[in-house]
C-alpha cells in the first residue's frame, strides 16, 4: 500500500481520488484537516475499505511511527504542506512549522522505517516530495523556463518553507540513502480548489455579485496546470522516476493574471449569465498588490516528457471550462468550505478592497 500526507486539501485528495480510480491499491491517507483540508471531498470513498483516512499531523512523530509499523507502506507521498502564499505573507510560522519542521520529522520517521526493512523493501521503497516552481524565484520576460538545474531563489516565507523541505528530502537521499523523488509543479487548478487561490476565489466571487480582486497591475504571469495532469505526473515519476532526482511538471500555459481572470469571466457569461446581462468582467477590480509579488513563473518540462513520457492531457481552455463547469456543479461544497473562518481571512486579506458590487 501507499501512504499520502496531505490528502484531504486540494491535490491530494484528487490524487487520493484518481488513485483509488486507477488502482487496487490500498491507500492510507494521513491528513491534519487545517482550513484547507476537508473530508467532504473524499465523500465519494465512503465504504471503501481501501482507502484509511487518518488525521493527525506529518510532525507527530509517535503516531506516523505507528502508522508505518502497521501498514507497511511501500511508498510515502508527501503533500501535506501549508500552501497559501498570502498567509504565509500574514502569518509564516504555520508554514516553517508544517513545511520544514513537519517535513523533517516525517523524515525521520521514514528513515528510521526504511532502514530496517529488508533488501528489496529497502531498494523498491520510494519518498515523493510535492514540492513546488515558487522555490526558483522569479523569471524576466525574456529567460528562459526553470529548468531542474535553475539554483533555488525563494522569495516568499511560503516558497522558502518548502525551498527548505525540498532540501532536507535531498540530504536525506545524499547522506542516508533514503530512495527520494522530488517534483516542482508549476500553478495548478481544478476540482476541490480552496477558494482563497486566484482561479476559485475569482469563480465564487464573481458568482456572488463580489468584485474579482487582481494584485498591482494582473501582469504576472503564471503557468497553469489542471491538477488531474499533475495527479499523472506523479503516478509517472512514482512508477519510473529515477531515485535521487527531480522532475519539474508545467502546463506549458503561460498566462498573464489579468487573462486568466477575463477568461473565466467570457467562460461564465456563457454557462452562468447575469441576470442584468452584463458581463462579469466588469466585477474586476485592481487591488493593492502582493509584497514581494514573483512577476513570472514557467515550468521546462522536457525532463519528465523526455524520461517518463509524460504529457498534459488538457489545455488551459479546456480544463478551465471544466474547472467553472465543477464549481457550478458544486456550490454546496463551496458554500460548505467558505462559511465559518474563511469569512475572517476574507476580511484580513482583502479588507474594503472587495466590497459587494451588486
Ligand atoms: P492545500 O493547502 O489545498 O492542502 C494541504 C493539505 O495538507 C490539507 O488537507 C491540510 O489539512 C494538510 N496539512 C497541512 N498541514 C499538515 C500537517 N502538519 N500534517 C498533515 N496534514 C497537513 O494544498 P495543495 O494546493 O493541495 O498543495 C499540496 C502540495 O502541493 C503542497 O505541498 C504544495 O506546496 C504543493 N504544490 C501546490 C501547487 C498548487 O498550485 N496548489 C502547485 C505546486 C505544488
Ligand atoms: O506556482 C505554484 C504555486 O501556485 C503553489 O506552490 C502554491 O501552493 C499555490 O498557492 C500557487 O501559488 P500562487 O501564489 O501563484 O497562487 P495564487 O492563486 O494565490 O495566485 C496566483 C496569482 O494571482 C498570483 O500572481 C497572485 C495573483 N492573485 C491572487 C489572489 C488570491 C491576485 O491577483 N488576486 C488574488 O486575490
Amino acid at each position: 500500500m501507499i501512504l499520502v500526507t496531505g490528502g484531504a486539501g486540494f491535490i491530494g485528495s484528487n490524487f487520493v481520488l484518481d488513485w483509488r480510480r486507477l488502482s487496487d491499491e490500498p491507500v492510507v491517507n494521513l491528513d491534519k484537516l487545517t482550513y484547507a483540508g476537508n473530508l467532504d471531498n473524499l465523500a465519494s470513498l465512503q465504504g471503501d475499505r481501501r482507502h484509511v483516512f487518518v488525521r493527525g499531523d506529518i510532525g507527530d512523530s509517535a503516531l506516523v511511527d505507528s502508522l508505518l509499523n502497521e501498514y507497511r507502506p511501500r511508498a510515502i507521498l508527501n503533500f501535506a504542506a501549508e500552501s497559501h502564499v498570502d498567509r504565509s505573507i500574514h502569518g509564516p510560522a504555520d508554514f516553517i512549522e508544517t513545511n520544514v519542521v513537519g517535513t523533517f520529522r516525517l523524515l525521520e520517521s521514514v528513515r528510521s522505517y526504511w532502514s530496517k526493512l529488508g533488501a528489496s523493501g529497502k531498494s523498491d521503497f520510494r519518498f515523493l516530495h510535492v514540492s513546488t516552481d515558487e522555490v526558483y524565484g522569479s523569471l524576466l520576460p525574456d529567460e528562459a523556463p526553470f529548468t531542474e538545474e535553475h539554483p533555488y531563489q525563494p522569495n516568499s516565507p511560503y516558497s522558502a518553507s518548502k525551498a527548505s523541505s525540498d532540501h532536507l528530502v535531498r540530504a536525506y537521499h545524499h547522506t542516508y540513502g533514503l530512495p527520494v523523488l522530488t517534483t516542482n509543479c508549476s500553478n495548478n487548478y481544478g476540482p476541490w480548489h480552496f477558494p482563497e487561490k486566484l482561479i476559485p476565489l475569482c469563480i465564487h466571487n464573481a458568482l456572488g455579485g463580489r468584485a474579482l480582486p487582481i494584485y498591482g497591475d494582473g501582469q504576472q504571469v503564471r503557468d497553469w496546470l489542471y491538477v488531474g495532469d499533475h495527479c499523472s505526473a506523479i503516478r509517472h515519476v512514482l512508477a519510473s522516476g529515477r531515485i535521487g532526482e527531480t522532475y519539474n511538471i508545467g502546463g506549458l500555459n503561460e498566462k498573464t493574471n489579468l487573462s486568466v481572470v477575463q477568461l473565466i469571466c467570457s467562460i461564465l457569461n456563457e454557462l452562468k449569465p447575469r441576470a442584468d446581462g452584463k458581463s462579469y468582467a466588469e466585477q474586476i477590480t485592481f487591488v493593492q498588490d502582493r509584497l514581494g509579488h514573483d512577476r513570472r513563473y514557467a515550468i521546462n518540462a522536457n525532463k519528465i516528457r523526455e524520461e517518463l513520457n509524460w504529457a498534459p492531457a488538457e489545455t488551459f481552455e479546456t480544463g478551465l471550462r471544466k474547472t467553472i463547469q465543477w464549481n457550478l456543479d458544486h456550490s454546496a461544497w463551496v458554500s460548505r468550505v467558505t462559511s465559518g473562518d474563511y469569512k475572517n481571512w476574507i476580511d484580513i486579506q482583502y479588507q474594503s478592497a472587495a466590497p459587494e458590487i451588486r
